[in-house]
């Protein structure tokens, strides 16, 4: 017996510490533990002993399956290391692979020309000011001239909002002028970019929806040399030193004098071509001095102070500017168009 015992012990270990599984211990461990393991069947022939054998044969048994249960527990946590070895090495994350590079936007052109735009007005001591697109017919129209019964109040021309057309989608941002004058003390200098909305066709040259940059400027002593003189510097400073101008008389109801401001074509310079429908001149923007009614409205003594205001067109500025010759491309948000800027 003591033999068998012996037997025992030496398989078992070894084989204990050859499994490769889990699994594989498991059925070991039946083998040799379990109640119709080895052991036990051994063990189930003490009865045959004498009774002086048998104490220290069941020692020795006793000690046999306490080795076999420490071995077996070894073996386990040997497995167990393994596992999460080989676990850790097949989700090892090698940091030094290169990232896959992530496609960055950039600023639209028309915005890229309007922060341009921007840079050059507060340098020359302008504030830049934000208004509401959905605007009182008060301040788009009355407060600037346009009474009852101006063309451009027409309904189709205007989104308004209400039967009363008191309220409205902005048709220019000269509405700018009038919350500047009520709101901010003299002189004043400013410009307003933002969106505007009449009812117009899509076309190469015209959207429903487009953008404005108001500006005036009120002080005393103020005439429109001042006003051409700025804007000159300004148009030069965005198209270049060689850049020709022309002033042509106009109308507005808020602006008298009044004058529209034309850009020679950047494609024919000048001679005449489709971009300019042969004009050879872009119209750019529309100006004026504002006129003494529109002061005395907001409460500004107009034999004290006079002032200017302009609206450049921004989507014509930019067309101009990165000579884009259809307006419908910066609507379109087509990468391949907005990835050349
Ligand atoms: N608001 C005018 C327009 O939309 C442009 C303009 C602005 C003219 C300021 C004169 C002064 O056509």
């Amino acid at each position: 017996m003591k033999e068998q015992l012996a037997n025992i012990r030496a398989a078992a270990l070894s084989a204990f510490e050859g499994a490769k599984s889990k699994v594989d211990l498991d059925a070991l461990r039946v083998q040799y533990l379990g109640k119709k393991g080895e052991l036990t069947a051994v063990l189930k022939q003490m009865g045959k002993l004498s009774a002086e054998e048998r104490p220290a044969m069941g020692q020795l048994a006793n000690e046999v399956r306490a080795a076999l249960e420490s071995a077996l527990d070894t073996a386990s946590k040997k497995l167990e290391e393994a596992a999460l070895e080989h676990k850790l090495r097949a989700e090892a994350v090698d940091v030094t692979i290169p990232g896959k590079p992530v496609d960055l936007g950039h600023r639209h052109p028309m915005y890229i020309a309007l922060d341009e735009m921007k840079e050059i007005f507060i340098g020359m001591g302008f504030t830049v000011l934000d208004g509401p697109e959905v605007e009182l017919s008060e301040l788009n129209f009355d407060r600037l001239n346009a009474g009852e019964g101006h063309p451009s109040r027409d309904w189709s021309d205007t989104f308004y909002f209400d039967r009363d057309e008191r309220v409205m989608l902005r048709s220019q941002t000269s509405p700018m002028q009038v919350r500047a004058m009520d709101s901010m003390p003299l002189p004043i200098r400013i410009i307003a970019p933002g969106r505007v909305y009449r009812k117009d066709e899509v076309d190469a040259t015209h959207s429903p929806m487009f953008h404005q940059v108001e500006g005036m400027v009120i002080d005393k002593g103020v005439t429109m040399a001042d006003l051409k003189g700025t804007l000159n510097a300004v148009i030069k400073k965005m198209y270049g030193e060689d850049t020709q101008t022309r002033f042509r008389p106009h109308h507005f109801p808020f602006t008298e004098p009044s004058c529209e401001v034309d850009v020679q074509c950047h494609k024919c310079r000048g001679a005449g071509c489709p971009t300019c429908k042969g004009e050879g001149w872009i119209e750019l923007l529309g100006a004026g001095m504002i006129h003494p009614h529109v002061l005395e409205m907001a409460g500004i003594d107009p034999e004290v102070y006079s002032g200017w205001a302009f609206g450049f067109g921004l989507e014509r500025t930019a067309m101009r500017r990165f000579k884009i010759d259809d307006l419908r491309l910066i609507f379109e948000n087509d990468v391949r168009f907005l990835e050349q800027f």
